[in-house]
C-alpha cells in the first residue's frame, strides 16, 4: 500500500471570467517532487493555493490519501505545510509568539525544544525575541518557513522558495526541500532553474503538460 498519494484531476481556474488554466492533472506518491512552472500570470500562486486547499478550484478535485485514509478538505492544513509570499505573520508579535501561537492555534503539542530548533536552522535564534516587524524581508520569508515545518508537514508547498533570501538562507531552503523528499511530498512554484532541478516532475503551465525533469 501507497503511504502516500496527492492527486490532482482537471483543475481549472478562472477569475472573472479570465481563463487562468485548465486540466491539470497529476499524481504525486511519497518522495515525489514537482515543479510549476510558467511566465508571471500563469497561474503557479494560484494553483498552489488551491493545492493547498486555501482557494478552491473552478472546476475539478483533489484527492489526498494518507495511510489508506482519504483526508476531507478541512483537514487539509493538519497535512500540508505552506510558504508563500502571501502568507501573513503576525508583525506585532516576536518570531518566537508567531510560532507559539500558531502551535496553541492548531492544538499542537510541538515542544518548546523543535521550535527553538526550527528558529535556529533558520539562523533567527537570536532575533527570536524581536517584533517580526522590526525584520527584514529575508528574516520573514526564513520565519516563514519555521511556521511552516511545525507540525511536520506531509505535503510542502512552496511558492518562490528563495526569493529573498541570502546564500545561506538559500542553502538551508535546499536543504529543507531534500529533507522533504525523503519524508513526504514537495511542490514548488517557481522559475528558478536551480530550484526546478531539484525536483522529479516539471509542469509547465503554459503548455499544461507534466513531465519527467531533466536530472
Ligand atoms: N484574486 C484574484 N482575482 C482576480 N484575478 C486574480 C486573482 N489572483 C490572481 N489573479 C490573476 O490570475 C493570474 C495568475 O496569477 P498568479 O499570481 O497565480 O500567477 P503566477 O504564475 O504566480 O505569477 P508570478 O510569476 O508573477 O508569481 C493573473 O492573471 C492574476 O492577475
Ligand atoms: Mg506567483
Amino acid at each position: 500500500m501507497n503511504l502516500i498519494s496527492f492527486s490532482a484531476e482537471n483543475i481549472a481556474k478562472t477569475f472573472n471570467r479570465r481563463k487562468i488554466f485548465n486540466d491539470i492533472s497529476f499524481t504525486m506518491k511519497e518522495f515525489n517532487s514537482l515543479a510549476i512552472t510558467g511566465r508571471n500570470g500563469s497561474g503557479k500562486s494560484t494553483l498552489l493555493k488551491i493545492l493547498a486547499g486555501v482557494l478552491s478550484p473552478t472546476k475539478g478535485e483533489m484527492n489526498l490519501v494518507i495511510e489508506g485514509r482519504v483526508i476531507k478538505k478541512e483537514e487539509y492544513f493538519v497535512h500540508l505545510g505552506l510558504v508563500s509570499p502571501y502568507l501573513q505573520l503576525y508583525d506585532e508579535f516576536t518570531g518566537w509568539e508567531n510560532l507559539d501561537f500558531f502551535r496553541k492555534v492548531r492544538g499542537l503539542d510541538t515542544a518548546d525544544e523543535y521550535l527553538a530548533e526550527l528558529l535556529s536552522r533558520v539562523n533567527l535564534s537570536d532575533r527570536k525575541n524581536d517584533f517580526v516587524r522590526t525584520y527584514s524581508s529575508g528574516m520573514k520569508q526564513r520565519l516563514k518557513y519555521a511556521f511552516a515545518l511545525i507540525h511536520r508537514p506531509v505535503i510542502l508547498l512552496l511558492d518562490e522558495p528563495t526569493s529573498n533570501l541570502d546564500d545561506e538562507g538559500i542553502a538551508t531552503v535546499y536543504q529543507i526541500m531534500e529533507e522533504q523528499k525523503k519524508s513526504g511530498i514537495l511542490i514548488v512554484a517557481t522559475n528558478d532553474k536551480e530550484d526546478i532541478t531539484m525536483c522529479e516532475y516539471v509542469i509547465d503551465l503554459n503548455i499544461q503538460t507534466l513531465k519527467k525533469g531533466e536530472k
